[in-house]
């Protein structure tokens, strides 16, 4: 039997209508701006999106990392959370290729930043001070439990930075999840951003690629920022075949990814040993702890990959589950019930 795999929604794989979209798809040379089909999807996510133009990725991190390079020169700073993905996962890109400051400030738990600190954050003009070219933002937010960020606070947040001459980055991700469990259209959720990160390749299936919206302008010089990085790519069509796929036919089920979550979460609620608030969970990211004393949290988790569940512990007593496409209710019962038959050491 295949495991059922909670590690992320990264292990997504490409549905049955992106790889005979994958093996059809027209291509060309996209260095050359000649790929009609990588064209096509770098029109539709803008639109999607709300922004003027849209730029092909091989990653997330490269998205990110492409924006912040494009953003900022060496020596400028950028303002982000301490829970962040850019700060803590992304190898410290934005420092080692870019020369980026950061100025890392609190998330709370609900992904957003304090205003006052974002405030507090951005320097009095003065010699003595990096220039803060933009904040970053990230929604969901992922390592706070995939919190989304309502439009209230990104539209605050983006008018604070915005009247003290600052860019507003957001680290998209999965803005998709957000936007589906805000039940709001994802253009009005990014309208503050003066760039936006999504990947095609977590809870939307694809097998690679993300986009980077913004201006025409910004889009134009992340194109170059892209090519210095050695992002870009040639026939690249047969990927954007997928993401067409995905934009069109994955985004309104993410809702059952959500569902599944919350019927994973009350489950791990009543299990001895975890410990949940249900009403955390929002999304598709579902954190929780642990608290057995029976065995320490790195054996069960081997203990229960061995049974068929696969989960992350993410840092010390604290685990990780996330769902997705190709796992039904039907898992997350069998995952559950296989979480407590390892906890009683009957597994
Ligand atoms: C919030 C967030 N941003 C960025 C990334 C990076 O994406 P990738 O793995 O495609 O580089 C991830 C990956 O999990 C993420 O969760």
């Amino acid at each position: 039997m295949n495991p059922i795999d909670l590690r992320s929604d990264t292990v997504t794989l490409p549905t049955l209508a992106m790889r005979e979209a994958m093996y059809r798809a027209e291509v060309g040379d996209d260095v050359c701006g000649e790929d009609p089909t990588l064209n096509r999807l770098e029109a539709v996510a803008a639109e999607r999106l709300g922004k003027e133009a849209a730029l092909f990725v091989a990653s997330g991190t490269m998205g990110n990392l492409v924006s912040v390079l494009t953003h900022c020169g060496r020596g400028d700073g950028i303002i982000l959370g301490d829970q962040s993905h850019i700060l803590l996962n992304e190898a410290a890109g934005a420092a080692a290729l870019g020369g980026v400051y950061l100025r890392v400030v609190p998330n709370r738990a609900d992904g957003k930043i304090e205003l006052t600190q974002i405030e507090r954050a951005i320097p009095e003009p003065d010699i003595h001070h990096a220039l803060i070219r933009a904040v970053c933002l990230e929604n969901t937010h992922n390592y706070c439990g995939g919190a989304p960020l309502d439009v209230e606070y990104m539209t605050e947040a983006g008018a604070l930075a915005h009247s003290r001459g600052l860019l507003v980055h957001l680290d998209g991700a999965r803005i998709f999840n957000a936007a589906v469990a805000l039940r709001v259209p994802v253009a009005k959720l990014v309208a503050s951003a003066d760039s936006v990160m999504f990947c095609l390749s977590k809870g939307l299936s694809c097998p690679v690629g993300s986009l980077v919206c913004g201006s025409a302008d910004f889009v134009a010089r992340a194109r170059r920022t892209r090519k210095m990085v050695g992002g870009g790519m040639r026939q690249a069509g047969v990927l954007a075949a997928a993401g067409l796929v995905a934009l069109e036919q994955m985004i309104d089920r993410l809702e059952e990814d959500h569902q599944n979550a919350q019927a994973l979460a009350r489950g791990i609620a009543e299990i001895p040993g975890l410990s949940l608030d249900p009403g955390t969970v929002r999304t598709n990211i579902v954190f929780f702890g642990y608290t057995a004393r029976r065995k320490p949290v790195q054996q069960f988790v081997q203990e229960l990959d061995a049974a068929g569940v696969r989960l992350w512990a993410l840092g010390p007593n604290r685990l990780r589950a996330v769902t997705h496409y190709g796992i039904e209710s039907t898992h997350i019962e069998a995952a559950l019930a296989t979480m407590r038959r390892v906890l009683e050491g009957l597994a």
